[in-house]
C-alpha cells in the first residue's frame, strides 16, 4: 500500500505536468454551464487533485505528528486546498495513533490583476503563528518569501509550507515549497478557487481559460 518512505534528501517535488501537456477535453468531465464557453481544457481533475492533497496530508502527518501546528491558509486562492489538506489530515488521524492538533488561521495576499503579476501586494492578519502554510499556487516565489518573511516575524517554532501548485518560470527564485502537489508549465490556471478576476474559483477541477473567457471578465 505505502509509496516510498522519505527522508530529507529526497525532496518530493510533485506530479511533473510537462510543457506539451495538453489537458482533458472539457466535454469529458462536468464542470458548471455558465463557463462552458470560457473554458480551452480540463487540465487537473478535481479528483487527481484530491488524490494528491490525501498523499500530502500523509507526508505531512509524518512530518509534523507530534507537534501542535497552525495551518496558515493563504487566501483567497488557498482556501480549497487547504480545507481539502487539513480534512485529509484529520481522516488520516481518525485512522491512526497519530495526533495533531490544528488551529486554522488566515492571510490574504494580492497580487494579481487580469492575468498580470503586480509588485502591490497585500498583507492582512496574521498572529500567534508556528505554522504550516498552504498556498495555491507559486510561481516566481517573491509572494512566498515576502510571506515567510512576514511569518518569520512572529517567531514560530517552525514554518512548513504546502504548495499546490509549482509553476516554472523562467523569472523564477527557484524557491520550493516544502510539500508540493504538482510542478506545472507557466500557463495561467483557474478554478479550484484559482481566479481570474474573481471569477472562476467555483470550478472544482483547475482548467485553462479560453481567450473568450480571458475578454469577458477582463476588468
Ligand atoms: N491562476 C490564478 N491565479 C494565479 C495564477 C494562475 O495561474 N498564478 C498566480 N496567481
Ligand atoms: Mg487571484
Amino acid at each position: 500500500m505505502a509509496g516510498r518512505e522519505r527522508n530529507q534528501t529526497d525532496m518530493d517535488k510533485g506530479i511533473v505536468i510537462p510543457d506539451d501537456w495538453p489537458g482533458y477535453p472539457l466535454d469529458l468531465f462536468t464542470s458548471p454551464e455558465h463557463y462552458c464557453e470560457d473554458l480551452e481544457c480540463v487540465y487537473i481533475p478535481h479528483g487527481v487533485i484530491m488524490d494528491r492533497t490525501e498523499r500530502l496530508a500523509r507526508n505531512i502527518m509524518d512530518d509534523l505528528g507530534d507537534h501542535d501546528i497552525v495551518v496558515l491558509c493563504v487566501l483567497k486562492g488557498g482556501y480549497q486546498f487547504c480545507a481539502d489538506l487539513v480534512d485529509c489530515i484529520k481522516v488520516l488521524c481518525r485512522h491512526s495513533n497519530k495526533t495533531l492538533p490544528m488551529r486554522v488561521d488566515f492571510i490574504r495576499l494580492k497580487s494579481y490583476l487580469n492575468d498580470q503579476s503586480t509588485e502591490d501586494l497585500h498583507i492582512e492578519g496574521a498572529e500567534n503563528l508556528s505554522v504550516l502554510s498552504g498556498k495555491a499556487i507559486v510561481d516566481t516565489g517573491k509572494t512566498m518569501k515576502t510571506l515567510l518573511d512576514h511569518v518569520e516575524a512572529f517567531s514560530p517554532k517552525m514554518i512548513k509550507v504546502a504548495g499546490l501548485l509549482v509553476k516554472r518560470v523562467p523569472s523564477g527564485t527557484g524557491y520550493l515549497p516544502d510539500y508540493v502537489g504538482f510542478e506545472i508549465p507557466n500557463r495561467f490556471v483557474v478554478g479550484y478557487a484559482l481566479d481570474y478576476n474573481e471569477y472562476f474559483r467555483d470550478l472544482n477541477h483547475i482548467c485553462v481559460i479560453s481567450d473568450r473567457g480571458k475578454q469577458k471578465y477582463k476588468i
